[in-house]
């Protein structure tokens, strides 16, 4: 018998009990292999209360993401249109580079429970605990020039900075270029890796990684003072299905704007959420150190940065520390 039809039996009984003959009639099985089910469905997370004389009734339902319900819940056309979903991976950047090279279609959607060897920027790590975040990598086919790349991670963070914080009303803004924060702390990560050939892009693969329900003690204690979690921040849990949903319709529609007009609107709407522009700070770019202060983006992507003596630079690559002052 599958697990499925079991639990949508349950659900099509909200907070009700449901007999065992009725089960086992529904599912044409026996009462012995529904209690068997039920313990099986115990196992994974969910919770029950057993009545002898009214059956079962389905009490909470496990923090998980499967690619059934995700399914429901989208709205979106293309993007999660086809759902990979494993419970341990070294990082799904990986996974969905390789389904990438196979060929697999733009939006195709590769989400871990738990990544052992998350990938960050500039050579770092993410953690990535069990079913505490969102950790996923989408394979996008963009029919623009390899030098749009860093517009497209630039868009994917307004996306997700829009949708999360409709979805929890925190005060969510973008760092340069695509951190998001809470009061100057990291929720949130955006890497794009892309596959180019003949100065055109093959593919990219977006990793998103969203620091949902993780709690102070999932942290690395080095970590703590620059990194938070929808659920500190905001005090309560928040559902992964419903978020990943949201964040896909948002960005499918962004990325559809942007193909149509441009980046223009893009870069008014990040320009927008930035919680960079107009604060002193210091720039650790590949040619080194530099203090200015962010007063908007080029249409390339880069952070045009004014400097002390009045002059204007624009920055394609750097790590922006912490803001110094306000302007
Ligand atoms: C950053 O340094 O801010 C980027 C973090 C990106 C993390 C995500 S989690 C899903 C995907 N898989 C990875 O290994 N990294 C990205």
């Amino acid at each position: 018998m599958n697990n499925e039809w079991l639990l949508q039996l349950f659900r099509n009984h909200p907070g009700e009990y449901v007999s065992g003959a009725l089960m086992s009639q529904q599912l044409n099985v026996s009462r012995t292999a529904i209690w068997k089910q039920i313990k099986k469905l115990e196992g994974a997370g969910y919770e029950f209360e057993a009545s002898t004389k009214l059956g079962y009734r389905l009490l909470k339902e496990p923090d998980q993401i499967d690619s059934n319900s995700l399914t429901k819940a989208l709205t979106s056309n293309r993007f999660g249109r086809n759902i990979i979903c494993f419970e341990e991976v070294k990082s799904t950047q990986d996974l969905a580079r390789s389904l990438a090279e196979d060929g697999a279609l733009e939006g195709t959607l590769v989400i871990a429970e738990k990544q052992n060897g998350g990938r960050g920027r500039m050579g770092r790590g993410w953690v990535s605990p069990q079913g505490k975040g969102i950790w996923m990598s989408m394979v996008m086919r963009p029919s623009v020039p390899i030098h749009c790349a860093p517009q497209l991670t630039l868009l994917t963070a307004v996306a997700l900075c829009r949708s999360l914080k409709r979805i929890t009303n925190l005060p969510i803004g973008i760092k340069w270029p695509n951190d998001l924060l809470i009061d100057g702390k990291k929720i949130s990560g955006i890497l794009l890796e892309s596959a180019a050939e003949d100065e055109r892009l093959k593919y990219i693969i977006a990793g998103i990684g969203v620091s949902v329900n993780l709690l102070e003690s999932d942290y690395p204690e080095e970590l703590f003072s620059r990194a938070t979690s929808l659920r500190i921040a905001g005090g309560q849990a928040f559902n992964r299905t419903a978020i990943i949903a949201e964040f896909l319709k948002d960005w499918e529609q962004l990325y559809d704007l942007f193909q149509q007009e441009g980046f223009q609107p893009i870069l008014a709407l990040w320009e927008s959420l930035s919680v960079s522009i107009g604060k002193t700070v210091k720039l650790i770019t590949p040619q080194g150190e530099l203090v200015g202060v962010p007063v908007g983006l080029e249409e390339s992507g880069a952070i045009r940065i004014k400097r002390e003596d009045g002059s204007i630079v624009a920055i394609f690559s750097a790590e922006m520390g912490e803001p110094l002052g306000e302007n």
